[in-house]
């Protein structure tokens, strides 16, 4: 089977999208985990999920950028988004990355392009989630969203399991009164920063939700990983948390059985929807994250 390794290594090579592209049904089968291209087919999909009692996070799909004129591109793409999300009511927020709004060209250009997004939203009574990138990245982020979170309050951030800092930095923010989303972490970082081992980053996980459920603030708990899941439900359980307090979040398309047994039991579920042009890459991680997903892949283009 197709190792993880060579799955993310092929998740770099942009130029095999055109290679990929011209399978017959690899483009509906991306479909799974990829929205759409546009913000019309993101619509249907929030909607299909909306009817179903899941809430949504659009997430329009990006690498970082060194160019003004697609950070530019990137911040016209997410008013419009907000634009259309106060027109056809789906109950969805938007999830915006730092490195596509030109965190690698200046940060206070960055701050700037952020704070048009954060500003619209605020409008239109809206709520903006900045994703956590690498850890070169940790700082600067957490710079941009505390500058944004006094101006706004309409803004929240995602902190990483498996990085070292992360209960520190929780602590901080959690002093301030803004939300968390609380992931695992995706990117692949060194022993200096990141705890190597699956057992330490899930250890961490539980300790950081728990402080999180008890903050009395609304968070969000990302995680596709049943004994997460399990976990956040048992100790909210016992501390008497309400179901209302928290949301569960996990990426569109992955464990969608899971997504509605917990909004059929009651939970608040929000889902993580990618679109956009640009989907190569993020689809990929998605397949190497759990490579017996290439099956699907493979046993759908014989069908194709
Ligand atoms: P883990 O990887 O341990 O997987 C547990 C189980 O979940 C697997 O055994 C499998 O059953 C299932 N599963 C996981 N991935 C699957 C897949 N692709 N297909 C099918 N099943 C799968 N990271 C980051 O660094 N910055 C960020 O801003 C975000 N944002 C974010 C938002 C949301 C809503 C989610 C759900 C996740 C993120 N992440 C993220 C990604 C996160 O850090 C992490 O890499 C993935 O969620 C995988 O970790 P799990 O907690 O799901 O568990």
């Amino acid at each position: 089977m197709i190792s993880r390794a060579a799955l993310l290594y092929l998740s770099q090579r942009h130029e095999l999208k055109s290679f990929f592209t011209i399978l017959p049904g690899f483009k509906q089968v991306t479909r799974r985990f990829i929205a759409g291209e546009n913000i019309d087919d993101a619509i249907i999909a929030i909607r299909e999920l909306n009817r179903a009692g899941i809430t949504a996070s659009f997430d329009h799909l990006g690498e970082s950028t060194t160019s003004e004129a697609e950070a530019e591109s990137d911040v016209r793409e997410y008013l419009h988004v907000l634009e259309r999300i106060e027109a056809t009511g789906v109950d969805s927020n938007v999830s915006v990355k730092l490195t596509q709004l030109g965190l690698d060209i200046d940060e206070g250009y960055c701050l700037r392009n952020t704070r048009r997004i954060v500003e619209a939203a605020k409008r239109h009574d809206n709520f903006v989630r900045i994703d956590m990138e690498d850890s070169p990245k940790t700082d600067a982020t957490l710079r941009i969203f505390k500058t944004l979170f006094k101006e706004f309050g309409n803004v929240g951030i995602v902190l990483q399991a498996y990085l070292y800092r992360t209960e520190a930095d929780l602590n901080e923010i959690l002093a301030m009164g803004a939300r968390v989303r609380l992931c695992k972490g995706a990117y692949k970082e060194p022993e200096t920063v990141a705890f190597p081992e699956k057992s330490e980053v899930d250890a961490n996980f539980i300790k950081l939700m728990q402080k999180l459920l008890k903050s009395g603030i609304y968070h969000g708990i990302a995680t596709h990983d049943e004994r997460m899941v399990a976990a956040t439900k048992d100790f909210a359980a016992r501390e008497g948390i309400s179901k209302d307090d928290f949301e569960f979040q996990m990426l569109y398309g992955v464990r969608r059985d899971l997504m509605l047994k917990l909004a059929g039991e009651g939970y608040r579920v929000r889902a993580y929807v990618p679109y956009g042009e640009y989907w190569y890459p993020y689809f990929m991680r998605r397949l190497a994250e759990r490579p017996a997903n290439v099956w699907f892949v493979l046993k759908n283009l014989w069908k194709g």
